[in-house]
C-alpha cells in the first residue's frame, strides 16, 4: 500500500504536489469511491479515477541480468535481431534497460520500468563503478596501462578509470586480459579506450555494476533485484549528484 499522492504522481499523472491539490477537490476516485482525505492508501490492483483518467500504476521491478553475447540492448530491433526483452517475455510489465552493452559485449545490465531510478543510474554524476574485463589482440605494456589510468579524452571528456589493472597476458597467442573499473558513461568507451593504446578488443564483458556482480548466474539468465539492493543503489547514485552540485 502506497499513498495515493505517491501513486498518482509516479504514474507520471502530476506532482504529488498537485496531486494531493486534486485529492483535497474531491477529483480522485479510487474504485468508485470518492477519495479526499490525504492520508489514503491505495494499492497497485487498485483503480484509480481522475477527472475521468484511469491511471496506469505498475509495480516497480528491477532485475540483474547476464546479457549474452549476440543481443542488442534496445526494446526494438530493425534488422530482427535479438533484443535483450525477448529474455523478459514472462515479465508482464513494460521494462527497459539501463544505459546499454554493445551487440557482442556479455554482461550485467539492469532492466526496470521505474524512469527515476533508470535516469539516476545513468546519471553522469552518480560515478557507479563498472567493472569490465576485457581481452584485447596483442601484448599490453605497462606504459599502455599507465597511459590509460592517467586519463584519455573521449567525446570532450576526459575519462579516468578509477581503476586498471593487467591481468594476465599470453605470449604465445599474443592475447592480454585487463580489468578496467569506469564509472563515465560515454559510448563504446572500453573499446575506444583499447583503441587508444593501439589494441583491439577481443572479448568485452561486464562482470559489476556498483556493489552488484554476475554471481551465480548464467548468461540469458536473470534474477530481480532485492528491495535493499534497489536503496543502497538510489542512495549511492542520489548522494554522489548532491555532493556534486556542492563542489
Ligand atoms: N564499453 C564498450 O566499448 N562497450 C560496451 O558494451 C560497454 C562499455
Amino acid at each position: 500500500m502506497e499513498r495515493l499522492q505517491k501513486i498518482i504522481a509516479e504514474a507520471g499523472y502530476c506532482s504529488r504536489r498537485k496531486a494531493e491539490e486534486l485529492i483535497k477537490q474531491g477529483k480522485v476516485f479510487v474504485n468508485g469511491k470518492k477519495v479526499c482525505e490525504l492520508g489514503t492508501k491505495a494499492s497497485f490492483g487498485d483503480q484509480i479515477l481522475i477527472e475521468g483518467k484511469l491511471i496506469e500504476y505498475q509495480e516497480k521491478e528491477y532485475y540483474l541480468f547476464y546479457k549474452p553475447r549476440g543481443v542488442v540492448t534496445t526494446t526494438k530491433d530493425d534488422k530482427g535481431r535479438k533484443t535483450v526483452l525477448d529474455f523478459f517475455d514472462d515479465v508482464g510489465k513494460r521494462i527497459y534497460p539501463v544505459g546499454r552493452l554493445d551487440y557482442d559485449t556479455t554482461g550485467l545490465l539492469l532492466l526496470t520500468n521505474d524512469g527515476e531510478f533508470a535516469n539516476l543510474m545513468m546519471h553522469p554524476k552518480s560515478k557507479i563503478d563498472k567493472l569490465y574485463v576485457v581481452k584485447v589482440k596483442g601484448i599490453v605494456t605497462p606504459n599502455e596501462v599507465k597511459k590509460l589510468k592517467v586519463g584519455v579524452k573521449l567525446d570532450d571528456k576526459v575519462i579516468y578509470p578509477s581503476r586498471v589493472k593487467l591481468k594476465r597476458i599470453d605470449k604465445k597467442k599474443m592475447t592480454s586480459i585487463l580489468e578496467i573499473t569506469i564509472h563515465d558513461g560515454v559510448n563504446h568507451e572500453v573499446k575506444r579506450l583499447i583503441k587508444y593504446i593501439g589494441h583491439e578488443v577481443i572479448k568485452l564483458k561486464r562482470e559489476a555494476f556498483g556493489f552488484l556482480t554476475l554471481g551465480s548466474l548464467k548468461s540469458g539468465e536473470k534474477r530481480k533485484l532485492t528491495p535493499k539492493e534497489v536503496k543502497v543503489l538510489y542512495n549511492m547514485a542520489v548522494s554522489e549528484t548532491i555532493n556534486k552540485k556542492k563542489n
